[in-house]
């Protein structure tokens, strides 16, 4: 005789927990073309002037990429992978994953990431770009750490970069002065260290706003009341006016946030790296906050508007300078077209 079928009775032990750890910015590293672009050389081209690109916007000079030297989005973040790669000591072939932040990628199919990763050498890793404009790279940085932290990968590589004068209309002056070209990227690995990763992030969107900056492909991508002839396709078409008044509000409302979720106050945080949008939006932050001018990196005035660059420039030129010390409170703030918002707040 078989034995009655026994119910089925409930484990009381839990499912394993992940182990605590700490994520680390293992290294860092950035690439820019050689090609400057001056406000004189616009001076030159365009109906502008050195005196009002400086006043509105804080920019002296850009770099460019040269398309006929091969210069553009995979040959710059392939540069800044490399450089953040030997920084942090580790060989391609450990990354688990490479994670591309650009909206100006060489190509979309495939993914801009996977001819990188490949050129990098790291054959086993995963890799996808990813679209966030301006706040790309924040948002970048936001999945990488989670991923590390929840256990599922130990080694990632983020790159932010953006090549703006591909999609910019060189006659346009109302965009050109801003834009320029760049790539930064960060490693990223575990540490038994719990202290350090990210104590508090945030990640918002606005589409209905996506008319205040975008690229139409089709005249149907055009929506009414914008001028069908007002820029030529393919070109970046921006509310100025409208994308400042978004930033300099939402700029403060993130670090609001961001200090809130982390239960800290702006004069705990050792240094802001933000999106180098416009010298104007980072100064008005700063004084809302009342932070001292070192708190508060710029250097917008030698690089313009390098989107999703902007942000892992200025981490790999203040790390360079030793100015990100152990233990630092850092919170990394951007916006762009989406309309996106984003920021990051790390124990280093
Ligand atoms: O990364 C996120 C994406 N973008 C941004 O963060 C950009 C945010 N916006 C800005 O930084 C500023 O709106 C700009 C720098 C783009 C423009 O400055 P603004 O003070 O908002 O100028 P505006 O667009 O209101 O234009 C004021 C005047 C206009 O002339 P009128 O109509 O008053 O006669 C423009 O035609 O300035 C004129 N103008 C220029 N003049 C000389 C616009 N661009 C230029 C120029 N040179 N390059």
């Amino acid at each position: 005789m078989t034995a009655p079928p026994q119910p089925i009775r409930r484990s009381d032990a839990r499912p394993p927990t992940p182990p605590a750890v700490g994520v680390r910015l293992a290294g860092t590293g950035h690439a820019l073309p050689e090609t400057r672009l001056t406000n004189a050389d616009l001076e030159r081209v365009l109906d502008t002037s050195d005196e009002w690109i400086v006043q509105r916007t804080g920019i002296r000079e850009r770099r460019v990429c040269r398309r006929e030297r091969g210069e553009g989005v995979h040959s710059l973040a392939l540069d800044a992978a490399r450089a953040a790669l030997a920084d942090a000591r580790v060989d391609p072939a450990d990354l688990d994953l490479v994670i591309l932040s650009s909206v100006t990628g060489d190509t979309l199919v495939p993914a801009t990431s996977c001819r990188i990763a490949a050129d990098l050498g790291a054959d086993r890793a995963g890799a996808f770009d990813l679209a966030a404009a301006c706040s790309g790279f924040v948002y970048g940085l936001n999945i990488a750490h989670d991923l590390i932290r929840g256990g599922a990968y130990r080694t990632i590589c983020v790159i932010g970069c953006d090549a703006m004068s591909r999609i910019v209309d060189p006659s346009d002056r109302r965009t050109v002065i801003l834009f320029g070209d760049a790539a930064g990227a960060a490693v990223l690995r575990p540490t038994d260290d719990t202290s350090k990763g990210v104590l508090a992030q945030c990640m918002h969107a606005d589409g209905s706003r996506w008319r205040d900056l975008y690229l139409p492909h089709s005249r149907l991508d055009i929506p009414d009341g914008d001028d069908p002839d007002d820029t030529p396709l393919h070109c970046l078409r921006m509310r100025g006016r409208e994308v400042y008044k978004f930033a300099v509000i939402t700029f403060s409302d993130l670090i609001d946030e961001t200090l809130a979720k982390a239960g800290l106050v702006a004069d705990d945080i050792d240094l802001f790296i933000a999106h180098q949008s416009n010298a104007r939006i980072l100064e008005s932050a700063r004084e809302r906050f009342g932070l001292p001018e070192q708190k508060m990196y710029v250097n917008i005035d030698r690089y313009g508007n390098s989107s999703a660059g902007s942000v892992p420039l200025c981490l790999s030129e203040l790390r360079a300078a030793g100015r990100v010390g152990d233990g630092n409170l850092v919170m990394f703030v951007a916006f762009g077209a989406g309309l996106t918002w984003a920021s990051s707040l790390w124990r280093v």
